[in-house]
């Protein structure tokens, strides 16, 4: 199966939403990545549920929510009545986890947890046969157009090898400073999805770069 590419709207030019989404579902992306962020969680703000509706609104791509804030609980609901098909939370941000997966699932959602990269995967052992993704982060949450952290690599092959034994059927995504250079390894790592803002908005063929990045496989 190909690689699914997972464009995130944070590179997009908004002043041009509907323009940027349509390069992005013409070009045959998989999901459309919404990075939200509370100026609490990571050090910036973006936007909320108004902006995830009107995105959802303008295509038919699936709409994959990245929640960077504080006691996400709170707004879960809201997300998913804007359109997400797919909500992932911080494991370092939510302190009864299961609850806040179970809420995700219960509102009819797939269920996903993000770690930031100084976070070990071992805090997401007891969850994981729950979960319908993980999202590694490699870079620090908070901005578009940051370098990619090597480390992440390994962190891919072991998430991998965890799936393996308790949830096969679990995604893996990587999220943070993705390239056309550097995507082969990280999928050849373990990884089904990549998210990719700067790489894909900023190219000069978007569609020719999706392309390649689909084609990536292990
Ligand atoms: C970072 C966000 C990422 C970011 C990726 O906090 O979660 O989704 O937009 O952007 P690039 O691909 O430019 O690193
Ligand atoms: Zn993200």
């Amino acid at each position: 199966p190909s690689t699914l590419l997972a464009p995130s709207i944070l590179s997009a030019d908004f002043t041009r939403l509907e323009h940027s989404i349509d390069i992005a579902t013409k070009a045959g992306a998989d999901w459309m990545h919404c990075d939200i962020m509370d100026g609490n969680f990571v050090p910036n703000i973006t936007f909320g549920p108004l902006i995830v509706q009107a995105i959802a609104s303008c295509t038919p791509m699936i709409i994959d929510t990245h929640l960077m804030i504080v006691d996400p609980d709170r707004f879960i609901e809201e997300f998913i009545k804007a359109g997400s098909h797919q909500i992932t939370v911080h494991q370092e941000a939510c302190p009864h986890l299961h609850r806040t997966i179970q809420l995700i699932k219960s509102l009819g959602a797939k269920a996903g947890v993000s770690i930031n990269p100084g976070t070990s995967l071992s805090t997401l052992e007891s969850i994981l046969p729950d979960l319908d993704l993980v999202l590694l982060m490699s870079v620090n949450p908070g901005f578009g157009g940051q370098k990619f952290i090597p480390s992440s690599i390994g962190k891919i092959r072991q998430l991998h090898e965890m799936r393996l034994k308790v949830n096969p059927g679990m995604v893996i995504a990587i999220d943070g400073g993705i390239t056309e250079e550097n995507g082969q390894e990280v999928v050849s790592a373990g990884a089904d999805a990549l998210i990719a803002g700067t790489a894909f908005f900023k190219a000069a063929n978007p569609a020719q770069t999706a392309a390649k990045f689909r084609a990536m496989t292990r």
